[in-house]
């Protein structure tokens, strides 16, 4: 007789700490959890933040981080990787490196400019993990402050996110997914492409400042839906809606923007 065994899809990630919860590592465990994944964690840094802002940034040495990737993927395994914050080119070469065998769906959130304005990656990172990362991405995920970075286009509407978007693809990843949180306007679109699709994903902007961590949370919900088998498409519809609930039901925490809702989708 054969046992079908019905476990929780491994997920791991590897970013930076967000000491307040909202967002980072503490968010991606949450959104993983929530949506029935197993999260692990390889911490690249520590910062010190809340809804006010970024104030400190504490690098974790490269070994440290080497071995959390190793000591997951060796012993637990995984099934979706999500990348977040790295920080230093040391620090996305050994990534780059520990992940270089690594054969399951890979979400690369480019993490660059936190909401507050606090530089979160250093100029040459940026370059390394276009070089390095970029190219081993399943689904690269910038805002639009990123995308213009990593494309050196301007961006002032939906239909300049499509253009740069595609841009951004021939730089190697197998899909981009670009936010359109920044941009104005009573509803927020994402543009999904690959090579051979363009869509755009619409819906009702939600009127809140508790949007702490809505790109870590997406990009997190993303790996988990790869991870537990979901196509591209179907990945990208859940985690737009888990970020959805989130800010619907943002607690109101903090002085600033506070972190998001967190709970199973019904
Ligand atoms: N006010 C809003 N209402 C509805 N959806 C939103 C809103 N703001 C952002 N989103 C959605 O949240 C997701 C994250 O987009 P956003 O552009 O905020 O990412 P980000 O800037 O990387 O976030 P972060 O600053 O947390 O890193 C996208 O799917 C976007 O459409
Ligand atoms: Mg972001």
């Amino acid at each position: 007789m054969c046992a079908v065994i019905d476990r929780p899809a491994r997920i791991l990630v590897i970013a930076g700490s967000d000491c307040s919860g909202g967002a980072g590592i503490q968010a991606d465990i949450k959104a993983i959890t929530c949506l029935g994944g197993y999260a692990m964690t390889a911490v690249t840094a520590i910062t010190v933040q809340n809804t006010l802002g970024v104030s400190a940034i504490h690098p974790v040495p490269v070994e440290i981080v080497t071995g959390q990737i190793r000591a997951c993927l060796d012993d637990i395994g995984a099934d979706a990787v999500k990348i977040g914050m790295l920080g230093s080119w040391q620090i996305v070469e050994a990534v780059a490196d520990a992940l270089a065998g690594v054969r399951v769906p890979i979400v690369l959130d480019p993490v660059m400019v936190a909401k507050g304005g606090a530089m979160l990656i250093e100029a040459e990172a940026a370059e390394m993990m276009v070089m390095r990362l970029l190219p081993m991405a399943s689904v690269v995920t910038p805002n639009t402050p990123e995308l213009i970075e990593l494309t050196d286009t301007e961006i002032e509407d939906s239909a300049d996110t499509l253009l740069a978007a595609q841009e951004l693809l021939n730089a190697g990843p197998r899909a981009v997914l670009a936010k359109g949180g920044h941009l104005p306007g009573d509803s927020v679109s994402d543009w999904l492409v690959t090579r051979g699709l363009q869509r755009s994903f619409t819906s009702p902007r939600i009127d809140t400042r508790h949007s702490h961590g809505t790109g870590c949370t997406l990009a997190a919900a993303l790996a988990c839906g790869l991870g537990q088998g979901l196509d591209l498409e179907a990945a990208v519809v859940r985690a737009r809606a888990f970020v959805a609930q989130g800010l619907a039901t943002a607690p109101g925490f903090g002085a600033g923007q506070g972190p998001l809702g967190f709970a199973p989708l019904p």
